[in-house]
This record gives C-alpha cells, structure tokens and sequence, in this order.
C-alpha cells in the first residue's frame, strides 16, 4: 500500500517515519510513502497557500490553485475524469447520506481514495481502517487554517475525514494516525499473533454491517468491545500485585476473566459500544451485575473507585 501525503509542513512526519511499527512496514517494503509539499505548488515569491474567507470572517483558508496542482502533480484527475460521471457521484451521495447507507460501501475495493483530513469529515474508526486496506493508494490531504476551498473537496476528494471531535490545528496528525492505524492492519506488518487478537472473539470489524443510521455497529476489534487490560513482569509492582488468575495457566479462566474486564472496561469508558457490541448472554447477565442497564443512560461523570478493578 502507498500513502501519499500533501501538506505545508513535509518534515512533521520525519520522525513519525522513523519509529516503531511505521519505521519497520517501510523498511520493509509492506508500505511506501511520498510527502508534497503544498508549497511547490505556488508560483508566487511568497509562496501563497492560503487566502482570505470570502463573505468574511476568522482565519485563512487554504486556496484551491496549490491543491489542486498538488494532486494533479500526484496523476490524481478531478473526480469527475476518474470515470465517476458526477450523476454517479450525485447518487452515491444520497445513497451514503441515506437511511440505509452502509459505512463501508468501499469495503473490499482496490485502487486509489483521496481523503480530506477535516474536523468536518466523518469520523475515522477502526472499521474505517479496515476499509482502507484492500486499496493500493491513499492520499492524505492535510487541511490547515480555518480549512480548505470546499472546491477541492467537492472536485478530488472521496471522503472527508475526521479522526475525533475536537479541532486541530491541522490536519498533519489526523493523516499520522489515519496511517499508523491502516499500517498495523497490513499484512506482515504486526505477524500473526496481533491479526488473529483481532479476530479472538471471532468477529471482525468488517464483517459488523452499520446500523439504520450508518453507525458502524463495531468500532474495534473483538466484538466491538475494547480491549482488556495486560500485565507483565514483575507480579507485584508499587505494593499491587498482578492478578493471581493470569499466573495459574488456567487458559479457560484467563479467557473468561480477560472477557469480564472487557466488559469491565467498555462500561466504565465507553459504554455507547454496548449497544453493538455482540454480547453472549452470560456477557449481559455479567454486565448487569457490574452496573449496566440496557438501552438506558449510564451514570454520567467519573466512575467510583468501587466500580474500577482492582
Ligand atoms: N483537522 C482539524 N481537526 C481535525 C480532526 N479532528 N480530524 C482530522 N483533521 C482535522
């Protein structure tokens, strides 16, 4: 898989390049990246990227002119020229926008997805992840100031992308994670022991369709639940022991026990994942006696220490 990335700030991602797993999947040839800078594409002595709002207002927005030069420079053709008649796009979007639109209507596809890195764009999960795999290209386009000409979005981009609800700066570290997190998906990239923890449980993001309103109905790996918690060496630390459980070699109680805390966890952090999550009946039975009531409001603000596991 190809990253190609453009954005004002090329040496941001020098160190991100450098280190752990990303580091190795381009040793290694698993992955290949390119960063452009927007800045190549202007023809001014300033080196003009951004411009002011029309009808007024706060910030800079980032001109087309630059952008689009970049992409182009990259043999990314408007959308329109990619074979997509824009009566197809008009459809795709209302079929996207409607109620029965599935998140991951790209699933499975090949060839190349232009991503706008926004706080405006939908946001990216691990079953997104999962739907950039199969591609051989992606390009990141990194967004700055208060944003970029919509025309650009409208004209090159498949999909606007947000990785939370909050704002950046820009849209440099969206486009990192957006890479670290498809990177560790790559075959050979992690081996086999981190593919097969994604499919413990037996599901995997992918195969979870999306609800009536489009919402994936997992946004992790095993089941839609997060992940428990780990321990290693030594078994006691700071006076707290590592939980006996994991030390006997009991596989089965591991098993059972690690299942507990996932449950343990999603509640007390993120208990909106219980909705889809796919929950056994013995998970419910263990999920009400932490605490949880289906379909209902949790208690909001910081859980009692009594509820953490200790
Ligand atoms: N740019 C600014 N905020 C962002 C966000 N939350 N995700 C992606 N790109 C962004």
């Amino acid at each position: 898989m190809r990253f190609e990335i453009i954005t004002i700030f090329p040496e941001f991602f020098s160190g991100f390049f450098e280190h752990g797993v990303v580091r190795r999947a381009l040793k290694d040839g698993l992955v290949s990246v390119e960063v452009r800078d927007l800045r190549e594409f202007t023809h001014d002595r300033h080196r003009t990227v951004d411009d002011r709002p029309f009808g007024g207002g706060e910030g800079m927005v980032l001109k087309p002119e630059p952008l689009a030069e970049a992409l182009e420079s990259l043999g990314i053709a408007a959308k329109a020229e990619r074979g997509l008649s824009s009566l197809t796009l008009a459809l795709e979007k209302n079929r996207e926008e409607g109620a029965s639109g599935s998140v991951d209507k790209d699933a499975g596809q090949t060839g190349t997805r232009v991503i706008l890195l926004s706080a405006q764009g939908r946001r990216f999960t691990q079953a997104t992840a999962r739907e950039l795999l199969p591609l051989e290209r992606v390009v990141l386009v990194c967004g700055r100031y208060e944003g970029v000409d919509e025309r650009v979005n409208s004209l090159y981009c498949d999909r606007e992308v947000s990785i939370g609800d909050y704002v950046l700066s820009g849209g440099e570290l969206a486009a990192a994670v957006v890479m670290d997190a498809v990177t560790r998906l790559v075959p050979g990239v992690l081996g086999n022991e981190a593919s097969s923890e994604f499919e413990s449980f037996g599901v995997k993001d992918t195969e979870i369709s999306a609800d009536e309103t489009g919402v994936p109905r997992s946004q992790h790996g095993s089941g839609g639940l997060l992940d428990y918690p780990h321990f290693t060496r030594p078994a006691e630390f700071k006076g707290l022991a590592a939980p006996e459980v994991l030390l006997n070699g009991d596989h089965q109680q591991i098993r059972r026990w690690r299942r507990e805390q996932q449950l343990r966890k999603t509640l007390e952090n993120r208990p909106d994942l219980l909705e889809h999550a796919q929950l056994s009946d013995e998970d419910r039975r263990m999920l009400v006696d932490l605490g949880w009531r289906p379909g209902g409001r949790q208690p909001a603000g910081w859980p009692s220490r009594g509820r953490r596991q200790g």
